[in-house]
C-alpha cells in the first residue's frame, strides 16, 4: 500500500472531505479527488523544501536532529492547523527525516480499540504512525493510545464479561504524529502526551508565491513572478488552494493562450472561475451581497441570511463565514451577522448612513 492509498482509502480523511458541503469548491481547503491524485507529486520531501512555517520548521528540525544524534526514536509530534496547510506533508517529512517507514491512518478509521491494537502491535521499531483527524478517534481507542504513547504498551482484552482478561503487550518504540484541525477538541491527557506540538499558521502571500513557483516547476508550467503573485493573493493563505488555482490557471493558459502564466492571464482565468482578487468565490460574495443589499449590513440572523442566498444554514456558517470573518468582512455578533466597512468597500458599494459597517461615514462631522 502506498502512502496515498492509505491516506485516501475508504474511511480515511478523503472520505470525510467528500461529506463536507464545501469540498468541491475551487477555494475550499479540504482535499478533493483531483487534489489527492496530484498532491503526492507536489509534496515537499524534506524540511528544507518545506516552504514557510519558520517556527514549526525550526522546532521540528531540532526535535528530529536531536533524536537522530541520540540514535533514538523521535518524541511524539502533534500538528494542528486548518486544512491544506501542510500537516500530512510534515508527517511524511518526519518519517523521511528519520529514515523511518510511515503507517497512515485516521481517527474516523479507528472505530474500536481493537483496530488500534492491531496497528500498534504490528509497528516496527522507530516507525512513524500518522494519525490524521486524531480528535475524531473513539474514546476507548484514545485511552489505549495514552498508554501506548507513554509506556509503549497496550492491554489487549481477551474474552467478554467477567471472564475477560487483559494481556499486556510490549510495543517497540515508535513516533506518533497526530494531526488535527481542532486542537481544542483533544482531551488534555492526550495533548499532554505529545513531546512537541506545532501550530500551523496561514501562509503569507510571499510564501504562497514560493509554493506556486515550486509547483509550477514540478508541473512544467511557465509562470512569471507577477503571475504567481496574482494566484497567491487569491489563495486564502492555503497551499492546497494555491496549488489548485495554479492547475486551473494552467488549463486556461493552455487552451486560451500560449501556456505561459502572466499576471494578466491569471487574473482573467480566475475571473472565469469566479475567484475574486481576495479569494472570495460566488458563494462568499452572494452572502456578503445579501447582507449588504437586502439587510443594510445587518445585524441579521443566520437562518434569514441562508434563506436569502438559497443555501443551508450549515453551508453559510461552515463554508462561507469562516473566511469572511477571517478577512474582517463579516462579524458574528449576539444580535446576528454584521458587515464591516471593508465589506462595503470590497463589493464597491456605499453604506447608507447608520448602516452596520458604515462606521467611517457615520463618524464624519456634519459640515
Ligand atoms: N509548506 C509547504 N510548502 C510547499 N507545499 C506545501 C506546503 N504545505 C502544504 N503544501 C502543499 O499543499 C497541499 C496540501 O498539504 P497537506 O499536507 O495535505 O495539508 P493538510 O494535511 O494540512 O490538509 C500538498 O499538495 C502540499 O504539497
Ligand atoms: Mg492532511
Amino acid at each position: 500500500m502506498t502512502w496515498d492509498d492509505a491516506e485516501y482509502g475508504a474511511g480515511g480523511p478523503g472520505a470525510e472531505a467528500t461529506a463536507d458541503p464545501g469540498a468541491s469548491r475551487l477555494v475550499g481547503a479540504a482535499a478533493d479527488g483531483e487534489d489527492a491524485a496530484v498532491e503526492a507529486a507536489l509534496r515537499p520531501k524534506d524540511l528544507a523544501e518545506f516552504v514557510g512555517q519558520e517556527r514549526v520548521r525550526e522546532q521540528l528540525d531540532l526535535v528530529l536532529r536531536a533524536a537522530r544524534q541520540r540514535g533514538a526514536t523521535a518524541d511524539h509530534v502533534l500538528l494542528s492547523g486548518a486544512p491544506g496547510l501542510g500537516k500530512t506533508t510534515l508527517a511524511m517529512i518526519v518519517a523521511a527525516e528519520m529514515g523511518a517507514p510511515i503507517r497512515i491512518t485516521s481517527g474516523p478509521a479507528i472505530q474500536h480499540a481493537g483496530d488500534l491494537a492491531a496497528i500498534l502491535s504490528s509497528l516496527q521499531e522507530g516507525e512513524v504512525l500518522f494519525l490524521d483527524e486524531i480528535h475524531r478517534m473513539s474514546r476507548p481507542a484514545e485511552e489505549m493510545l495514552y498508554m501506548a504513547m507513554e509506556d509503549f504498551r497496550v492491554d489487549v482484552i481477551v474474552g467478554k464479561g467477567p471472564g475477560a482478561t487483559a494481556i499486556p503487550l510490549e510495543l517497540p518504540p515508535f513516533t506518533l504524529v497526530g494531526a488535527t484541525t481542532r486542537a481544542g477538541l483533544l482531551p488534555p491527557p492526550l495533548r499532554d502526551r505529545f513531546g512537541f506540538t506545532g501550530h500551523m499558521e496561514f501562509y503569507a502571500p510571499q510564501e504562497l508565491e514560493r509554493v506556486i513557483h515550486r509547483s509550477a516547476g514540478l508541473l512544467d508550467v511557465s509562470i512569471d513572478p507577477a503571475g504567481a503573485a496574482e494566484i497567491a493573493g487569491r489563495s486564502r493563505g492555503t497551499p492546497r488552494i494555491a496549488n489548485r488555482l495554479l492547475r486551473r490557471v494552467r488549463d486556461y493558459a493552455q487552451v486560451r493562450a500560449d501556456g505561459a502564466v502572466t499576471e494578466e492571464l491569471a487574473g482573467r482565468a480566475l475571473e472565469v472561475y469566479e475567484v475574486d482578487d481576495r479569494g472570495l468565490d460566488r458563494l462568499d460574495r452572494a452572502v456578503l451581497r445579501a447582507l449588504l443589499q437586502l439587510f443594510g449590513g445587518g445585524p441579521v440572523g443566520l437562518s434569514t441570511l441562508a434563506v436569502a442566498v438559497g443555501e443551508e444554514r450549515e453551508t453559510v456558517e461552515e463554508v462561507a463565514e469562516p473566511f469572511l470573518v477571517r478577512e474582517g468582512l463579516l462579524a458574528r455578533t449576539p444580535r446576528g451577522r454584521v458587515a464591516t466597512p471593508a465589506a462595503w468597500a470590497h463589493l464597491g458599494l456605499t453604506a447608507p448612513q447608520g448602516a452596520a459597517g458604515a462606521g467611517r461615514q457615520a463618524t464624519l462631522p456634519d459640515a
